[in-house]
């Protein structure tokens, strides 16, 4: 029996082998269209390929595609478990051209893959046209040979495929297999058509219009093929059952649920299996890509249905968490098909595990209140929509999971009640959040959360992707339009623009629309609402048109670097320097980043580099970095730093990045767990390289580290290298040696200004240059008396040069006067046979009156003083010389 992966292998190979590119599904959160909740279709990835507007390297291609229904326009959550066909979560394989074939090729390859490479009996195969769509009904009679009566003309829109209210579109053919008269149903087109006998296993659509929103239907550039087969369909058909859930691979999952909870997986909890199988398929494959359980959104529904599989594993009667037990059976039946479920296996079953341990808290009392409500109710009577709004506020029951819980006792619930009770819970935070004396032009974006709901961040995982402008606004005021030039603020229900928050600047880039764009220079955040702070530069942007997001990637590459490297440092400064280092400011931008810490005193400079090198150490081990979600309280149990002030939700993000052999986290290797509601790099490595620009004071006990990383970091280096080579260079010697020059120079250089000052001294005992033997003394009142200024002498070199002139003279009394830069310095010296008679004390006090100084001290034989005018030499000698007059 062929299992459904050898059948979606027969599928691709088929296509592979007829010339079709084979092209991995696309996530389920669409990056390309802001009307879809998730991916629902194969075409889903190929909209712009079928409208022109996006070129690709082949013109056709067959895909295998994840596909949710659950949320939406789309939504069959409520039916999962209780039908044969029913899923949150299925595979679409399908076949498309881009231009390439059409009608005519299409229903051949799709007729022959069924007859021929399946086997299918031709005479169970029965097929319906659009009515008036001739040329399918021809190649149908032609080609696979069916009588008119199994060629079925359908007028409705069954057979005419649109994507939504815009896009590419066209007439379609369906084919259906009929299971035989023992169940009941009638053909399509016929009254009892919805019966189980008659089953659509593939549509085929021959894409020729595109629709716009005001209604215009326009040929495509190209005829084009879309074609969509359910996996689990046809695999149910191939493998002899009818319903989906006998199949190899949902059978393997029911029966893990049945391992995990010890429950027949055939008996009366049957049903609960089936749902837990569906849901397993979906929540998995969903974390898988990037959505996480949250209050808002697509992580709602996410969490809607886990609490829902939830829900059953406890009327399973299990007493601990099961989904997570149930992941490995699912990674090895579709981890090779869909390697990001492998990868992703460690973060599903923490999160799965995280969400089921918590719900469980509030399960049990949440159902005893249910029970009580519905003792005091009449028969078949709705639960109240109040009681089921305090189940779904207080216990964290969401809306359809009580009905869910209703369904089986035949139950429906009020559900304008409770969307009554939600208006006025919503009004009630309204009136509050007025009163908080917030911004003034902060009252429109509660507006538009109140009719919008809050914006969707998609720049986790994405830097471009679709949108739907939902308000313009410029200084407060909702408008219509901005045109080419003006400043515009944009509000769309979706985005991939992070918004400033946590230290991280907010993102720029474009958004284009039809006929124009507009350069987004900053992303903020009100009330959950992204605003794009903008300028229209060609065209005219309105509200309500759906635009294409580009998020620069360059300028978020280093934001992404910098606060990856911001938390490496983190951890680094709290080994090296001590718990006591927290968090108090951050600055995540593109050119640099800035750490504020709490220590009361610098770094020393091998603190420094430790803390550098550990860095750069984990920044090349290049281990992943991995993002979960969980409540604040479980990540302060495994160690995670929480910010300084920082206020969490029920929710928190925790970033974690490192092994390291004595870390934190539940196997105690991680080396950074932080609270984080930022972007980070993928892999440590992506940061590239780290480079402290140094330790300063940023305030009284909190310290600042700028840094750099990636390709600012190695452009500094590079720079700091180029200005090291050119002082080699000057000094002639390679740059490994010249730390060692440098300290030869400064050596050379001390000896030099010795010696300088030794031959100055020498020439000013000699009088100075080319006054032979020295200066002159002179004869006054029987003393021999010399004075002298020098210039380039230093004060403290004077009371050397009295003594030497002293031993000169044998007898006398000298007066040196400096003149250092205009400021003077005076010495005089007495020889000791004349200090009986005059003392240097007073000769140094009549000079320094003269230099603008006053006093002057020492001792008879000698004595120093200072002035701030040396200009006056001549009036300070002539004082001098009187007092030796006496
Ligand atoms: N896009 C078509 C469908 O979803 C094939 O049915």
């Amino acid at each position: 029996m062929a299992s459904l992966n050898d059948i979606r292998s027969t599928f691709l190979n088929y296509f592979d082998q007829s010339g079709h590119q084979v092209v991995e599904s696309s996530p389920l959160v669409p990056l390309n269209d802001p009307t879809l909740m998730f991916t629902n279709a194969g075409m889903v990835q190929f909209k712009n390929a079928f409208t022109g507007l996006e070129k690709r390297n082949y013109s056709r291609a067959t895909t295998s595609q994840k596909c949710v229904r659950a949320g939406g326009k789309h939504n069959d959550l409520d039916n999962v478990g209780y039908t044969a066909r029913h899923h949150t979560f299925f595979e679409m394989l399908g076949n498309f051209s881009f231009g390439d074939y059409f009608k005519e090729e299409a229903i051949p390859y799709a007729w022959d893959l069924l007859t021929k490479e399946f086997g299918i009996n031709k005479d169970r195969l029965l097929v319906t046209v659009y009515h008036t769509d001739d040329d399918a009904a021809n190649i149908w009679k032609k080609y696979a040979g069916l009588s008119d009566d199994r060629i079925i003309r359908i007028a409705t829109d069954d057979n005419f495929w649109s994507m939504g209210a815009t896009g590419p579109c066209g007439p379609c053919s369906e084919i259906f297999y009929d299971h035989g008269d023992h169940i009941p149903g009638g053909p399509p087109g016929s009254p009892d058509e919805d019966g189980d006998r008659f089953i659509e296993i593939w549509n085929i659509v021959f894409m020729q219009y595109e629709r716009f929103a005001d209604g215009r239907q326009e040929n495509l550039p190209n005829q084009s093929i879309d074609t969509g087969m359910g996996l689990e369909r046809v695999g149910a058909l191939l493998q002899g059952h009818h319903d989906n859930y006998d199949t190899d691979l949902m059978r393997d999952l029911i029966e893990a649920s049945a391992h995990a909870t010890s429950q027949d997986p055939d008996g009366p909890g049957n049903v609960h299996h089936r749902v837990i199988a569906d849901h397993l398929r979906s929540t998995s494959f969903l974390i898988s890509d990037g959505v996480m359980p949250s209050n808002e959104g697509r992580g709602y529904v996410l969490r809607r249905i886990m609490r829902r599989a939830m829900r059953h594993a406890h009327l399973l009667g299990a007493k601990d968490p099961v989904m997570h037990q149930l992941v490995p059976a699912l990674v090895s039946q579709m981890g090779q098909a869909f390697p990001e479920l492998a990868r992703g296996q460690t973060l599903i079953e923490e999160t799965l595990l995280q969400e089921e341990t918590r719900f469980k808290q509030t399960l049990d009392r949440g159902l005893k209140l249910l029970d009580d409500e519905l003792l005091g109710l009449a028969d078949g009577a709705a639960l109240p929509g109040k009681a089921a709004f305090k189940l779904y506020d207080t216990f964290g029951f969401p809306l359809d999971l009580t009905q869910d819980a209703l369904r089986e006792k035949g139950r429906e619930v009020d559900t304008d009640g409770f969307n009554s009770a939600m208006e006025e819970q919503k009004a009630k935070a309204r009136a509050a959040w007025s009163g908080s004396g917030d911004t003034a032009d902060a009252a429109i974006w509660f507006d538009i959360v109140d009719k919008h709901g809050v914006t969707e961040f998609l720049g986790y995982e994405a830097e471009a992707a679709e949108g739907q402008v939902i308000a313009l606004v410029r200084d407060g005021i909702a408008i219509d339009k901005a045109v080419s030039g003006e400043r515009v603020q944009i509000i769309l229900n979706q985005t991939p623009f992070y918004a400033e928050s946590g230290g991280q600047i907010g993102d720029c880039g474009i958004i284009k629309f039809e006929g124009g764009e507009a350069r987004v220079t900053d992303t903020r955040k009100v009330a959950g609402i992204f605003i794009h702070v903008a300028q229209v530069t060609e065209g005219k942007i309105t509200n309500g048109v759906a635009a294409e997001l580009v998020v620069d990637h360059a300028r978020r590459t280093a934001i992404r670097a910098n606060h990856s490297a911001t938390h490496l440092l983190h951890e680094a400064l709290r080994v090296h320097l001590g718990d006591h280092v927290v968090q108090r400011g951050s600055l995540n931008a593109d050119d640099r980043l800035r750490f504020d810490f709490s220590h009361g005193k610098a770094l020393t400079a091998e603190q420094l580099a430790s803390v550098v090198d550990d860095v750069n150490s984990y920044i090349r081990q290049n281990t992943s970095v991995e993002t979960r979600i969980m409540t604040p309280d479980d990540a302060r149990a495994l160690g995670a730093q929480a910010l300084f002030g920082e206020k969490y939700g029920d929710e928190v993000r925790v970033v974690s990045m490192g092994r390291a052999d004595t870390g934190k986290g539940s196997d105690g290797m991680t080396y950074s767990l932080e609270l984080c509601g930022g972007t980070h790099v993928r892999q440590t490595g992506d940061i590239g390289a780290f480079v402290a620009l140094g330790d300063s004071a940023s305030s009284a006990g909190v310290r600042r580290i700028e840094a750099l990383t990636g390709q600012a970091a190695m452009s500094y280096l590079s720079a700091q290298d180029a200005r090291l080579a050119s002082v080699a260079s000057e000094l002639k010697t390679q740059p490994s040696d010249v730390a060692e020059r440098v300290k030869a120079l400064l050596g050379e250089r001390k000896s030099l200004q010795n010696e300088v000052a030794q031959l100055r001294r020498d020439l000013a005992m000699a009088g100075g240059a080319g006054q032979g033997d020295g200066p002159e003394a002179k004869e006054i009142n029987g003393v021999n008396f010399l004075a002298q200024v020098l210039s380039g002498v230093s004060g403290k070199d004077l009371p050397a040069l009295i003594d030497a002139h002293k031993s000169r003279l044998g007898s006398g009394a000298v007066l040196l006067i400096a003149d250092a830069d205009g400021k003077a310095a005076v010495a005089a010296g007495v020889t000791d046979d004349l200090t009986g008679t005059i003392s240097a004390v007073e000769l140094v006090r009549a000079a320094t009156p003269e230099l603008g100084g006053k006093g002057g001290g020492g001792r008879a034989d000698m004595a120093q003083g200072g002035g701030r005018d040396a200009g006056n030499a001549a009036a300070a000698i002539a004082a001098v010389e009187n007092i030796i007059r006496g």
